[in-house]
């Protein structure tokens, strides 16, 4: 795989055209579980993206706006514990819009978003390029579960990963761990993660925030079946099939389904899939963590949690790790 990079201004655009695995033989086969599923990046295609946006926006959903007034209160802070002159790293940045919180007080020597959206990716870059023309930016369209940093030269300095939004919360605790254990491979003995996680709580918040009284949850839910028939030669009709989320207590997890309204046959690249009336379609897992649970998360994947920081209503929170000492040689 060749990686071309373009210069322009302050920002350098490196494109390592990722290979979008077999969506096909993907879906196939989490549909032919007992209880079918789907991974979560089928929700975000342009329209799903846009719905997403739209759910940051509701009253009842509070992470993105608790967050970004974590990020912003404690800005000074964060840059401290960070330090001068970093190589901030943002896997599936999007459109970069956390970031900018930080920017100004953090001052990295480079930012490096990484998002597989290789269009996208070059006009957030271009865009915070603008905004920000002192900022050095280094964007890599890559897939980020693959090898991509064997292929990247990067500036030099101190690692940082940032990593908000709980997108943490999509994986189960297992792959977290092992996902939060890889970063430590790459980002050296001296690296660091700045990552946000949504808490427990109260059922009643949880079960609000994926059930919008506006119905864009539901609309981001059943968004997701036009999403698979324009990505594969698939029939889903999200007129027959309807919103279901829910806190699972047990799981600590937030579950969003599809309910199949009747008894039904789906044809995806001439597999026939039968629902029946009630079967649900897992479309999503939004873990939920303590701040207990995450510590012992980190130190299992041999971090360290060097602080915390938590809104008074103790919604959300944001975590800086670093390498735990028996981590290093
Ligand atoms: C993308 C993981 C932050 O779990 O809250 C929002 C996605 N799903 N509403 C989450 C989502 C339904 C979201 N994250």
């Amino acid at each position: 795989m060749t990686a071309t990079a373009k210069k322009r201004l302050n920002v350098v655009f490196e494109d390592q055209q990722p290979v979008t695995g077999d969506n096909c033989a993907e879906l196939i086969e989490g549909l032919s579980h007992k209880q079918k599923q789907a991974n979560p990046k089928y929700f975000y295609d342009q329209k799903g993206s846009e719905l997403f946006e739209q759910i940051t926006q509701q009253h009842e959903y509070y992470p993105s706006r608790v967050e970004k007034a974590i990020l912003s209160q404690h800005a000074s802070e964060i840059a401290n514990y960070c330090g001068e002159n970093c190589v901030l790293i943002e896997p599936g940045s999007g459109n970069s819009e956390k970031v900018r919180l930080l920017l100004e007080k953090l001052q990295p020597a480079t930012y490096v978003p990484l998002d597989i959206s290789a269009d996208f990716l070059y006009q957030s870059a271009q865009k915070l390029g603008r905004e920000f023309p002192w900022l050095n930016i280094h964007a890599i369209c890559a897939d980020f579960s693959d090898q991509w940093h064997s292929r990247t030269e990067l500036e030099s300095g101190r690692r940082v990963i940032f990593y908000p939004g709980s997108t943490i919360g999509n994986m189960k605790p297992e792959s977290a761990q092992s996902f939060l254990s890889n970063l430590r491979e790459w980002i050296g003995q001296d690296g660091s993660v700045l990552i946000g996680v949504d808490l427990q709580k109260s059922e009643n918040l949880l079960n609000a925030a994926y059930n919008d009284a506006q119905g864009v949850t539901a609309d981001f839910n059943l968004n997701m079946l036009n999403s698979i028939n324009n990505l594969v030669n698939a029939d889903f009709n999200s007129d027959h099939f309807s919103h279901y989320a829910f806190y699972n207590n047990d799981q600590s997890r937030i579950e969003m389904h599809l309910v199949s309204e009747k008894s039904q046959t789906v044809n995806i690249d001439d597999n026939l899939i039968h629902f029946a009336k009630g079967e649900t379609l897992h479309t999503e897992n939004s873990y939920k963590y303590s701040l207990v649970s995450f510590t012992a998360l980190c130190n299992a994947a041999g971090f360290t949690l060097e602080k915390s920081w938590v809104d008074d209503e103790e919604l959300f929170s944001v975590h800086y790790l670093s390498i735990s000492k028996s981590q290093k040689i």
